[in-house]
């Protein structure tokens, strides 16, 4: 793997293949000492353009927990803010020797234009891109939703038949369309739930089903549903009702919780606006996995990072 742009990207065999390795990496994280010696030597800048916890942090450890040297940059407080371009930002990067850039830009489209630039020779990760894509968050979704299937017999499955509801802001979301395609080509049955001004114009194009009534989707009785974040920073005010009318018709409240099956999963790649799309209820039941999905997402870079870098190409198609 050369550079993780867009889950769209990811034949069948790959996808399993970074999760498979995400397995191994986990099991390292179980040990006392969680350090690998596999990427020592090599050299990876977080470089974020715009804010992050989870990814950002979680790409620091597992560089780190391979043994890579980690630079962080951020937009806020560097010479982008005097004005610097993308080029030169990425040509002084090159000139501090990155084996591996892993980018989030508010610009869709500005992982790829680094990949196929040539300022750098560095491997690409796109770490989230305006509303386009955010590839490591799919990854540790589907990882999670396996774990949870298949548990310590995961390796080398796919998630066929596995029924997903992802309801909310699909308009703005990147982890939205990540999740869409990867999970097409992992099997999965997806269907979108929102309201019809925050369902984006080309959704005819994408393999989901899609749906205006969150109740009708809750009795389907989905093996996992996911909430996404409402992006008010990204929201035009013509297209989203008041937050007490979003939350009682499209937020996952204690009633809908109660509603889903004992064993449906309740899935959030965070940050949460607790009591807009997800009750707090909900966020905190025993069947969020909000913070396993954190916890997965170390384990999934780790092996993202170790295949852009190892130049382990097995399995590849
Ligand atoms: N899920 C996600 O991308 O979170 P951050 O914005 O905190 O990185």
């Amino acid at each position: 793997m050369r550079h993780l742009l867009d889950t769209k990207d990811l034949t069948r065999a790959e996808a399993i293949r970074i999760l498979d390795v995400a397995e191994d990496m986990a099991d390292t994280q179980q040990r006392e000492v969680k350090k690998l010696p596999a990427l020592r030597g090599k050299t990876v800048v977080n470089l974020f353009f715009e804010d992050s916890t989870r990814t950002r942090i979680s790409f620091e450890a597992a560089a780190k927990r391979l043994s890579a040297d980690v630079i962080n940059f951020s937009a806020k407080g560097s010479s982008v803010s005097k004005g610097e371009s993308l080029q030169d930002t990425a040509q002084t990067l090159q000139a501090m020797s990155a084996d591996a850039v892993v980018i989030r830009h508010a610009a869709s489209g500005a992982p790829r234009t680094l990949a196929a630039s040539g300022w750098i020779s560095a491997g690409v990760v796109n770490a989230g891109d305006g509303t386009h894509a955010h590839p490591t968050q799919a990854l540790l979704d589907a990882y999670t939703m396996r774990k949870r299937r298949y548990g310590a017999d995961s390796r080398g499955r796919d998630l066929q038949g596995f029924r997903v509801t992802i309801v909310g802001d699909v308009l703005h979301s990147r982890v939205a369309r990540s999740n869409v395609w990867l999970l097409q080509t992992l099997g999965a049955d997806v269907t979108l739930v929102a309201p019809p001004t925050l369902v984006p114009q080309d959704v005819s194009d994408w393999p989901v089903q899609v749906g205006f009534d969150l109740d009708a989707a809750v009795a389907e009785g989905p093996d996992a549903i996911m909430m996404l974040r409402i992006q008010l920073e990204r929201m035009h005010a013509a297209f989203f009702p008041s937050e007490r009318e979003y939350a009682r018709t499209w937020g996952l409240t204690p009633d809908r919780l109660a509603a889903l099956p004992d064993d449906t999963i309740v899935m959030h790649p965070g940050p949460m606006n607790r009591g807009l799309e997800i009750s707090s209820e909900a966020a905190d039941s025993p069947r969020s996995t909000v913070l396993e999905q954190v916890t997965n997402g170390v384990s999934v870079r780790m092996a993202v990072l170790y295949l852009l870098l190892s130049g382990s190409n097995e399995n590849e198609e």
